[in-house]
């Protein structure tokens, strides 16, 4: 009985391994593709037959229309060739392809019965540029607009993407079919404001049919607002004859006319005082009767716009001791009868702001005398106090033989031979 199984597997096995043969060896049938190809392109569709005994391949259109049979042309469309007809190869090309091409096309075999393939051929609709609608120029600060941008063409209906300066923002997106294309629209709702100026909106396009690709639009906005100014100072805290310089910076869209300087309501005072020049008011030594309020002004055909500058002039600091009511250095007092000029160029050396203030300068010399001072007189007093007690010892140690020695040993050796001399004088002393 096993036997007998056995013989019938092996049977099975080898009947079933000839039939694959016949079917292997009479296996004609046609292979194809899918294809894609983007509107406008050219694309080749090609039947093969792995074993063909000559019999005829034939290629036909969505509509069933025969393309070619064999190497012979059957429909007239100048955008259909052949490109190689073997009995294993049907290969036909179709240029300036558009979106009608589109469908399933077969490639049929002859054979008894007729074998068929069906290849599907789909056509890219290629966006058109995008455009960006929605954007008057210039634009007003606070108002409301949606840019739009609208791409048309596509199939599969393509991405649509808006970026600020480079960085994504969200759009709405729409998608409206038209035919077998796409309308895609997306809308960005805007409140626009001064830092809008300059900005620059970007839209862009993503689709297959734009293999490592894209297509964008800019825009730039403009927008145009009243001016705002803002004074910068060249120092925090000003004092009495310090250089101080007033920066008006207005900002606005147009630019703004050249500003106007004015203090406390008025005219500026004399240009003795105060160096207008543009945007700059400069006091070359401020005094106290500069104190009060600058204003400068800023004007576009959109408004006008000022900033002020409380001027406080603090008294300049004193020397070193901190007597709080006098301005005044005491340089003048201490230097007495100086004449005029020279005095003046003191002050005002003594103000530059660049250089160090006064008062500090003569502390810190008066510090470093008196402890100078201090030192020598100690040295001194330490120094007479030593010579007075070993005076003995310290007229051996120089001894005549010492003096002229070239080095110490010599001179240890020199003076050797007075050292009985000095005991005797050292105890003579004491
Ligand atoms: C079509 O086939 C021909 C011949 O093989 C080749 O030269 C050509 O580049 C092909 N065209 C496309 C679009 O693949
Ligand atoms: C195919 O046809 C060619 C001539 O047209 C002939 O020489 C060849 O033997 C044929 N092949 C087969 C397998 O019939
Ligand atoms: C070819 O395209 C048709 C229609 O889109 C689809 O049904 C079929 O599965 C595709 N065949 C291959 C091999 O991709
Ligand atoms: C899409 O269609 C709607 C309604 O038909 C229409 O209001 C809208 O403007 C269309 N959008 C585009 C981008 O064409
Ligand atoms: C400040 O101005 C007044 C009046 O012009 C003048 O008398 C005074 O000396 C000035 N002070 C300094 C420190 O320059
Ligand atoms: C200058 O400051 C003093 C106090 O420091 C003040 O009395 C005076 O009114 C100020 N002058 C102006 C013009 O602001």
């Amino acid at each position: 009985a096993l036997i007998l199984q056995e013989l019938l597997v092996l049977a099975f096995l080898s009947f079933s391994s000839f039939f694959l043969l016949i079917d292997s060896s009479q296996g004609q049938f046609p292979i194809v593709q899918n294809m894609t190809v983007t509107e406008g392109g050219i694309v080749n569709l090609t039947c093969r037959v792995e074993h063909n005994d000559n019999t005829s391949l034939q290629w036909s259109n969505p509509a069933q229309q025969t393309l070619f049979f064999g190497d012979k042309k059957a429909l007239r469309d100048n955008r259909i060739e052949l490109v190689r007809a073997t009995s294993q190869e049907l290969t036909i090309s179709i240029s300036e392809v558009t979106l009608a091409d589109e469908g399933m096309y077969t490639c049929s075999l002859f054979t008894m019965p007729v074998k068929t393939a069906k290849a599907f051929l789909t056509v890219l609709g290629m966006p058109k540029k995008p455009e960006i609608n929605g954007l008057t120029k210039p634009v007003m600060e606070g108002d409301q607009i949606t840019l739009t941008c609208v791409t048309s063409g596509s199939k599969p209906a393509a991405d649509v993407r808006w970026f600020k300066n480079e960085k994504e923002v969200k759009g709405a997106k729409e998608v409206n079919a038209s035919g077998k294309t796409f309308t895609v629209k997306s809308s960005l709702q805007l409140q626009v404001n001064r830092h809008d100026d300059g900005v620059a909106y970007t839209c862009r396009v993503d689709h297959m049919a734009l293999t490592a690709t894209h297509e964008e639009t800019t825009q730039v906005l403009e927008v145009h607002y009243a001016p705002y100014v803002e004074i910068k100072h060249s120092i925090p805290a000003p004092l009495e004859g310090q250089y101080l310089k007033l920066e008006c910076v207005p900002h606005g869209n147009p630019s703004p006319d050249p500003v106007l300087w004015t203090k406390d309501g008025g005219e500026l005072p004399d240009l003795d005082r105060v160096i207008v020049e543009g945007r700059e008011l400069t006091f070359m030594a401020l005094n106290k009767t500069d104190n009060g309020t600058y204003r400068c002004e800023a004007t576009n055909h959109l408004g006008t716009s000022h900033a002020e500058y409380k001027l406080v002039v603090k008294d300049a600091p004193t020397t070193s001791s901190p007597s709080t009511t006098s301005p005044a250095p005491t340089l003048p007092d201490t230097t007495g009868p100086l004449d005029s000029k020279h005095l003046n160029s003191a002050v005002t050396g003594n103000r530059d702001p660049n250089a160090l203030p006064g008062p500090p300068d003569h502390a810190l010399i008066g510090g470093i005398v008196a402890v100078v001072v201090f030192a020598t007189l100690c040295l001194i007093i330490v120094l007479g106090r030593y010579l007075a007690r070993h005076k003995g010892t310290y007229l051996t140690n120089e001894a005549k033989g010492a003096d002229d020695a070239p080095d110490a040993d010599t001179a240890i050796i020199n003076a050797d031979g007075n050292h009985a001399h000095a005991e005797e004088k050292k105890e003579y002393f004491i």
